[in-house]
């Protein structure tokens, strides 16, 4: 294991000596692999959207997904939950969707003449909510409330989200009609957005000839429980992160919002996710520390989403390719 200087960490209750591995690591790294080897046998031929996944998943970090319909972004979700131990909690979005819908609803009980409160489906662990952007703005923001706050309020009383809480929320980029786009300050609470893309003619022969990834899909066995699940999240979130990372990730950050083109750059949230993110890069690679190719590996998927180029438009990844590649690399 490669030792480092400086012993600057990040979500640490205390900083653990350079290089050395916290207790609970190596099952983070074994849940981070089953992981991925998990959802690679049944979304087949897209490794990077593998790779995101399970990144969201261990970095606490709610998923974007824009994409094409039967890419297999409902069976990437649906694969997501059964690894992890849960069922899988879903939201279509639709223009006729409110709120209440959503969070859920407080309801007379006559037989014991109370209040009860019935918990809508962002009560789950892991939700997929499937075309965010046809729910209208009233419901994406009482989703999206929730979503940061990991609580909804119901006339004046709050319950708190069960955790680990990840939500899994698809747009198609085709097709804006009847939409109403996300509004920045929603797609910064993404921590991380991903396309899936299709797989190569030999991958896709395969699907053909054994039924798309349904077949794995049904025979998967979950890989943890949520108690496990958020222990990796945890051990994730004590990974070693040394100063001169930190900055390397700030500076990625920062060049965002000095970018000619840009009218918005990504803010200090997509900074904390961008390290979050790079966290479980290193953990799904086996080390205890984050290196910076660890965060040039997420920072496509960590920022382009939250980029707004002036005149609106623009090309997120393009943009945030060419900061990585302009950017002083601090040495390892
Ligand atoms: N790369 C892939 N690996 C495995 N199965 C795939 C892949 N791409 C597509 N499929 C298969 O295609 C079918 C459609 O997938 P799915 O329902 O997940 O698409 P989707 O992206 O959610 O579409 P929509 O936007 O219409 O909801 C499923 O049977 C799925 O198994
Ligand atoms: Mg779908």
């Amino acid at each position: 294991m490669r030792m480092s200087t400086d012993i600057g960490t990040v979500g640490a209750e205390s900083p653990f000596p350079a290089g050395q591995v916290p207790p609970s690591l190596d099952e983070a790294v074994a849940t981070a692999r089953n992981l991925h080897s998990a959802l690679s046998g049944v979304l087949l031929g897209t490794p990077r959207a593998v790779t995101f996944a399970v990144v969201a998943a261990l970095s606490g970090n709610h998923l974007l997904i824009e994409d094409v319909p039967g890419v297999g972004k409902t069976v990437l979700a649906r694969a997501l939950a059964t690894a992890l131990g849960v069922e899988l909690s879903r939201v279509q979005g639709q223009p006729d969707l409110l709120p209440s819908d959503v969070t859920g609803v407080t309801v007379f009980a006559p037989d014991t003449a109370t209040w009860d409160f019935r918990p809508g489906p962002i009560f789950g662990h892991v939700v997929l909510v499937d075309e965010i952007n046809r729910t209208p703005p009233r419901t994406q923001s009482a989703l999206l409330e929730a979503m940061e706050e990991q609580q909804v309020s119901v006339d004046g009383d709050s319950w708190p989200l069960p955790q680990p809480h990840l939500v899994i929320g698809t747009q198609n980029p085709i097709g804006q009609l009847g939409t109403y786009p996300l509004v920045e300050s929603q797609l910064d609470r993404f921590g991380l957005s991903m396309s899936i893309g299709y797989p190569d003619a030999e991958v896709e022969t395969r699907l053909v000839l054994h039924n798309g990834g349904r077949y794995a899909l049904d025979t998967l066995v979950p890989i943890c429980d949520p108690t496990q699940w958020e222990r990796a999240i945890n051990a994730t979130a004590r990974t070693q992160v040394v100063t001169a990372v930190a900055e390397y990730a700030v500076s990625l950050v920062r060049a965002t919002r000095t970018a000619g083109t840009v009218r918005l750059g990504a803010s200090p949230r997509a900074a904390i996710s961008l390290i979050r993110s790079a966290q479980a890069y290193a953990v799904l690679c086996g080390r205890a520390y984050v290196t910076p190719q660890d965060v040039q590996a997420v920072a496509v998927a960590c920022l382009s989403h939250r980029l707004v180029a002036e005149g609106g438009g623009g090309d997120g990844p393009a943009l945030v390719g060419r900061i990585i590649a302009e950017s002083p690399v601090p040495p390892t």
